[in-house]
């Protein structure tokens, strides 16, 4: 699978900001209930970041926590990568302002941005750098702050995201260990379903995009839940033929966390048990690009994965976009 060296997972890191907005929060906020958004999410609780924070700040939390648990130093990072739609601004890139504060002074940097996809895009394009031999440590990180694009007096998209960062070092690992096979993928004719409108150039903002909301995500849920279903089940599939294995061969599948109904069909397709899959979008909701890393580091410091497990992770998100990677975990 491998050109000359073996990539796999050195170190992971998450931070979660302490602010929670429960489902009850949310019922003063607009016409929602709890058991609305339980039954069609299974999301109870969601984590925002207070207004002086910014993607940047969460994110060398999680960056500084994956940094140690890999026993490196940031000096010995060679590349930064952040998967994210919330950077702290256009530029400079998210992941140059964190190169600063970490001091990965000889890291080069620059940001990703796949939505959801986004950190699993992060680690496979990591992963050609190490097996290479261009690179021997790369940070990889998906953090968020959707909580500053989101408009919080429209139901269909408030009541399903939360603020939050993940990170992993990715470097050289001994032979039959690290990423075993990976997939990506995008449809970009999907791209209207999940989109932001303003700020970009084709629609700059102004107050009249302001006024219109154009500044906040915008969601087609229903179509979304079309792809997604089929997609994780599928991209997760793909990984695990492209490695010679087969579904029975997965130990723990760690999905994108968006909705549990999503999750559930995918781990059936696959015919998973329920205690094989992570999920922690009742804590967190949807933190796109954060959910999968956030989810490994709590698996994996949680002792739900271990050294010698063929873990899958897989995704989807806006663009439209999706991957998957199976691991067979090394520490
Ligand atoms: N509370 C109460 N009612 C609501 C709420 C709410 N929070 N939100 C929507 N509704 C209403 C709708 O207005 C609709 O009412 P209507 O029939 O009178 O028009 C009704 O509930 C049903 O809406 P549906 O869209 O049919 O509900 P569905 O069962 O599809 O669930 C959901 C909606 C949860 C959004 C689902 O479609 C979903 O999870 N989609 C995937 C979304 C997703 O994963 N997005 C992130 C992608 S990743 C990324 O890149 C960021």
């Amino acid at each position: 699978m491998t050109d000359g060296f073996n990539c796999g997972i050195l170190g992971t890191g998450s931070f979660v900001p302490p602010n929670i907005i429960t489902n009850e929060d949310l019922e003063k906020m607009v016409d929602t209930s709890d058991e609305w958004i339980v039954s069609r999410t299974g999301i109870k609780e969601r984590r925002v970041v207070d207004k002086n924070v910014a993607t940047s700040d969460i994110a060398a939390i999680a960056a500084q926590r994956a940094i140690k648990d890999a026993g490196i130093d940031a000096k010995d990072l060679d590349l930064i990568i952040v998967a994210t739609v919330t950077p702290d601004m256009s530029f400079p890139s998210t992941a140059c302002l964190l190169q600063d504060r970490l001091g990965a002074v000889n890291a080069a940097a620059f940001d990703l941005e796949a939505a959801c996809s986004g950190f699993l895009y992060g680690i496979i394009t990591a992963k050609q750098f190490i097996i290479t031999g261009t690179y021997k440590n790369i940070l990889v990180i998906g953090a968020e702050c959707l909580s500053k694009i989101i408009n919080w007096k429209d139901r269909n998209t408030c009541v399903l995201f939360g603020d939050g960062a993940g990170a992993a070092v990715l470097g050289r690992v001994e032979e039959g260990y690290g990423i075993l096979s990976n997939c990506l993928g995008a449809d970009g004719a999907g791209g209207q379903f999940l989109s932001l409108k303003a700020g970009g150039s084709r629609l700059p903002a102004s107050v009249e995009t302001v006024e219109q909301g154009l500044h906040y995500v915008s969601m087609k849920g229903n179509e979304v839940f079309k792809f997604a279903v089929k997609i994780m089940a599928s991209a997760a599939e793909e990984a695990v033929n492209k490695a010679g294995l087969t579904a029975d061969d997965i130990d723990y599948l760690v999905p994108h966390q968006a909705n549990i109904r999503i999750i559930d069909a995918a781990r059936k397709r696959l015919k998973l048990d329920e205690n094989k899959v992570y999920v922690n979008l009742d804590r967190y909701g949807n933190m796109s690009s954060a959910s999968i890393p956030v989810a490994l580091d709590e698996a994996v410091h949680s002792g739900k994965i271990k050294k010698g497990h063929n873990i899958v992770m897989v995704g989807f998100g806006g663009g439209l976009t999706w991957g998957s990677c199976l691991m067979k975990w090394g520490k």
